[in-house]
Order: C-alpha cells, then sequence, then structure tokens
C-alpha cells in the first residue's frame, strides 16, 4: 500500500494514471488486427561499441554486471555513459542531466520519475535510498506496467520484462505497414493492438490495462524523434531505439533539431493522442 501510494504521487506527473487508469482511451478493446507487411527499418548497424556515427557519444552493450530497466529511455542513456554503465547508483541528477543533455528534456518530464524510482528503492530494501539501481524498476505492476510496446509483460518465474523482445515489438511494426513517419493514428493503433494481445495471451487474471501510462510513454517517443507538438515521429529512428538502445545519431537524430520536451507539451500531447483515439 505504502509502495502505491509513493509510486502514484511520485509518477502523478511522469506517468500519470499509472496502474490501470484506462483514461479516456476508453475505445481500445478491439484487436485492431492489421496484419501486413512488416516494414521492419533497422536503419544499420550503428557502430556497436564504437564511436562511429555516435554524435560524439560513446555507445557499448552492457557488460557483464551491468544491469538494465524495462525503459528504454534509461537504457539507451546508461548505454551511451550518461547515466552510469553500469546501471547502478543513479540519483536524481544524474537523471535530469542524462535527459537534459542527451535528449533535450526538461526537469519537470522525469523529476516525479526520479522520486518514484528512489521510492521503489526504498520500499524494496527497507532503507532510505538516495540512489537506485536500473533493475529496481522490474519490479510488475509498480512503475512497470502491463501491455508494453517492446517486451513481455512480467510472467512469474521469467525474467522477461526488462529486455527488447522482437516479438511483442513485430506486433508494433505490423501495425505500423513500413510508414515512415510515425502520426497519432498509428500511434494509437499500435498501443491498441498491444492492449489486445497481452489482455488475450497473459497469464489468466495478471493483466491490468495500463493504457495511461502508455500514453505518456507514446507522448515520450512522438516527442523525442518527431515534434513536441505534432508528433509525426521517423519510423526508422524510433526503431533503433527500441531494438538497441542507442540514439540513431548516424540516421541523422540530434537532440537539438527540435524544441525543448516539456511537461505541458507532453500533457498536451496526450490529450491529443485521447481526442484522435
Ligand atoms: C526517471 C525517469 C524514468 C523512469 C524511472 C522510467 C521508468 C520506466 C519504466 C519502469 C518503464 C516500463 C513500463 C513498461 O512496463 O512497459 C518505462 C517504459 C518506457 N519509458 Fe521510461 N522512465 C523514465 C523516463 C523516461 C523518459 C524521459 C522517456 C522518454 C523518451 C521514457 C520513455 C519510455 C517509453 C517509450 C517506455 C515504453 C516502453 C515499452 O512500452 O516497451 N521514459 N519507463
Amino acid at each position: 500500500m505504502l509502495l502505491s501510494i509513493l509510486l502514484v504521487a511520485g509518477l502523478a506527473s511522469a506517468y500519470p494514471q499509472q496502474n490501470g487508469g484506462s483514461g479516456s482511451f476508453g475505445g481500445f478493446g478491439g484487436s485492431g488486427g492489421n496484419p501486413g507487411g512488416n516494414g521492419g527499418n533497422n536503419g544499420g548497424d550503428g557502430g556497436h561499441g564504437g564511436n562511429g556515427g555516435n554524435g560524439g557519444l560513446p555507445w557499448s552493450h552492457p557488460g557483464p554486471g551491468d544491469v538494465r530497466s524495462p525503459c528504454p529511455a534509461l537504457n539507451t542513456l546508461a548505454n551511451h555513459g550518461l547515466l552510469p554503465h553500469s546501471g547502478k547508483g543513479i540519483t536524481t541528477e544524474d537523471i535530469l542531466s542524462a535527459f537534459a543533455i542527451g535528449q533535450n528534456f526538461a526537469a519537470d518530464t522525469v523529476q516525479g520519475a526520479a522520486v518514484a524510482a528512489l521510492a521503489l528503492c526504498s520500499n524494496e530494501t527497507g532503507t532510505t535510498c538516495t540512489t537506485w539501481d536500473l533493475d529496481m524498476l522490474d519490479k510488475p505492476h509498480a512503475i512497470e506496467h502491463d501491455n508494453s510496446l517492446s517486451r513481455e509483460d512480467y510472467n512469474f518465474g521469467k525474467d522477461n520484462n526488462t529486455v527488447f523482445s522482437p516479438e511483442i515489438w513485430g506486433q508494433v511494426l505490423r501495425i505500423w505497414r513500413g510508414s515512415p513517419i510515425i502520426d497519432f493514428k498509428l500511434a494509437n493503433a499500435a498501443l491498441r493492438e498491444r492492449v489486445a494481445v497481452a489482455n488475450a495471451t497473459d497469464v489468466p487474471g495478471w493483466y491490468v490495462p495500463a493504457v495511461g501510462a502508455s500514453l505518456h510513454e507514446t507522448a515520450f517517443y512522438l516527442s523525442l524523434f518527431g515534434d513536441p507538438v505534432e508528433g509525426n515521429a521517423r519510423q526508422d529512428w524510433i526503431d533503433v531505439w527500441f531494438q538497441e538502445e542507442r540514439m540513431p545519431f548516424e540516421l541523422g537524430w540530434t537532440a537539438t533539431q527540435r524544441s525543448t520536451i516539456t511537461e505541458a507539451s507532453l500533457d498536451a500531447m496526450v490529450a491529443t493522442l485521447q481526442a484522435v483515439a
């Protein structure tokens, strides 16, 4: 109970309507089935472990003992060394500066989630945490939630909710049918599909809809790889980021090609996503 209260309070700005909030996206529930070409677009291999085409930021896979989270944004920043590459000992200051420098996000977009991560750590360890580790975020139905776009939902006994799943992501790509630009309708359709599939395939009795949180995450990636007002994100950039957890510098992405993303811009985009659902 304490955890829920802390998390809901901490997530009020960054992940509103966490844990089951359906938002006004109540139209979800149909299959949204849209089979077709997969439109996969990996955008090249992007210099794994090297410095080529990386906008000056080194990138490397997590090494032995390094930990990662269910969040592609956090994992990407750790892979680029803007958060500790180990994924351990993260402070709120680390989060604020990594998202400002690496992705041109205003502090108010991540402050609530950073507080929630500290609260989760304190709850898990029974101490007052001042830092936390990325793998602490894998606790199901805390900040982590069901109907993710790029990883499996928690499944008892399987450590599956932090790693990228080609199968789950393939469900999204099938909906997008190779469209080079992802607009609000395509983003909504992908989320609708994930809600339907998770609802149908999760362990019976497990699935909790998380449309509110997912809409906020949708606004995150549309803003990051498109425009903070218009959306219209490049699919090849989105795809590299989800699949490889690195910034798509070699495909021309930079953190400052668009204006700074703020909590107000994200909230407005969530409202637009709900309106066009
Ligand atoms: C301290 C800051 C943050 C924390 C603690 C955090 C935590 C999380 C967690 C626990 C998830 C897993 C949800 C799930 O089960 O699918 C998640 C997903 C996600 N996060 Fe973050 N996050 C943070 C900041 C951000 C930011 C700034 C972005 C912006 C790009 C972002 C983008 C995403 C996206 C797009 C997903 C959905 C992944 C999917 O559905 O497969 N996160 N985040």
